[in-house]
């Protein structure tokens, strides 16, 4: 029996050092303590703690299955004591994403974000990370699509026989809250006609076609929906595999040679181009931005991340590489390009994208004063 593994990413704002920017020290010190111990313990067998942005991010390997409750509490006290201290040094936006105050046995709609996979592991079993900061799920259409769909990015579609049968892809709906699977190459036209709607329908799940293998899980957390208003977008993370059969590491990073516009940026209202950037550089400051993504490989071995000689999960930055340069000068020139035009469409989101924010309210105080013409 090949042995099953589970890779969870669980990530929450819970406060940050000048504005929504970053997680200071203090905080990933009492991540990196608490899954010492749960180490320890047994309940995990790796860990990689990590930030982009204001965005606290536990990187987890362990066996015990998606949607755990002893992961999922593990992930949300270690939340809440961070958002503790977050409070105490008052520190911005402390427990910004701590919607609820009871634990339910998932931290699924209670505000973190979650992109899990329980795997059976291959013979070597490469993966990769991504996560993003002021963006939300939709964010991630578009370079899924690329990856799995795409034979004009994926060579491997065209050259490899184990990925000719395609992909498929289940897409929700978070309006009316139904999914729906279609298959590529066959329904690709309908495919890229629902996920380029980005701000409803997101790709949460791709298998390969022919054996159902999971190759890619995505978050797709709808914060709004959750509180009932507008408390921050819904900084999305995903995990994909690589190789073997599936779209090689170089073609899941083909997507970011070149920046692309997101939804989120400044108070989640605008858009704005997606920065590949290393870890030591997610950090939003441009208009709170511009919009970050990092990606993290790293192979799962024998129910563990796979680690150096001093016990260390091996963690290759992924985006630390001048090859991604050119699409970072293209975030600048393009951020810049955007915020010329201030606060006039399509800079700014479309109404219905910024219903949570405070257009609704100013619409209702000015109610009184439109008159029919
Ligand atoms: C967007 C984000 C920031 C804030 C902005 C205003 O997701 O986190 O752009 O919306 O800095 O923040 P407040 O309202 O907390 O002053
Ligand atoms: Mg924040
Ligand atoms: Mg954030």
């Amino acid at each position: 029996m090949p042995r099953k593994t589970t890779i969870s990413l669980i990530k929450c704002d819970v406060g940050s050092l000048a504005g929504h920017h970053v997680v200071p020290e203090p905080l990933f010190n009492i991540a990196g303590m608490n899954l010492k111990k749960a180490k320890e313990d047994g309940l995990v067998s790796s860990y990689h703690v990590f930030n982009v942005g204001d965005d606290l991010q536990l990187l987890m390997v362990h066996g015990r299955g998606e949607s755990n409750p002893e992961i999922h509490k593990l992930a949300w006290d270690i939340f809440q004591k961070a958002a503790d201290k977050a409070l105490k040094l008052k520190l911005y936006g402390a427990g910004q994403d701590l919607l609820k105050t009871a634990f339910s046995g998932n931290v699924r709609g209670m505000g973190p974000g979650v992109a899990e996979m329980e795997i059976e592991e291959r013979g070597s079993d490469p993966v990769v990370a991504f996560a993003a900061d002021k963006t939300s799920a939709g964010a991630f259409n578009f370079p899924l699509f690329r990856i799995f769909g795409d034979p004009m990015n994926t060579a491997g579609l065209v050259i490899d026989p184990d990925m000719a049968g395609g992909f498929k892809f289940e897409v929700l709906d978070t309006v009316e809250d139904k999914r729906v699977v279609l298959k590529c190459p066959e329904e690709m036209y309908a495919l890229v006609g629902l996920i380029g709607t980005v701000g409803r329908y997101m790709i949460s799940r791709i298998w390969r076609a022919r054996d159902e293998l999971l190759c890619a899980v995505g978050s797709v957390t709808k914060l709004s929906k959750i509180a009932g208003k507008y408390v921050g977008k819904d900084d999305p993370v995903m995990i994909v595999r690589a190789q073997h059969g599936l779209p090689a590491l170089g073609e899941i990073l083909v997507p970011f040679m070149h920046s692309y516009f997101v939804a989120g940026w400044m108070r989640g209202s605008h858009w704005g181009p997606l920065m590949p950037v290393q870890v030591k550089d997610a950090k939003c400051t441009v208009f709170d931005g511009p919009p970050r993504i990092v990606a993290l490989g790293f192979q799962v071995a024998n129910g563990k991340i796979a680690s150096d000689d001093n016990e260390k999960p091996m963690i290759a930055d992924l985006f630390d590489d001048p090859a991604f340069d050119m699409a970072r000068r293209e975030a600048v020139e393009y951020a810049s390009m955007l915020r010329r035009m201030g606060e006039f469409e399509p800079a700014r989101l479309s109404v219905g994208e910024m219903e949570y924010t405070t257009l609704p309210q100013i619409l209702a105080k000015l109610k009184e004063r439109f008159e029919p013409t």
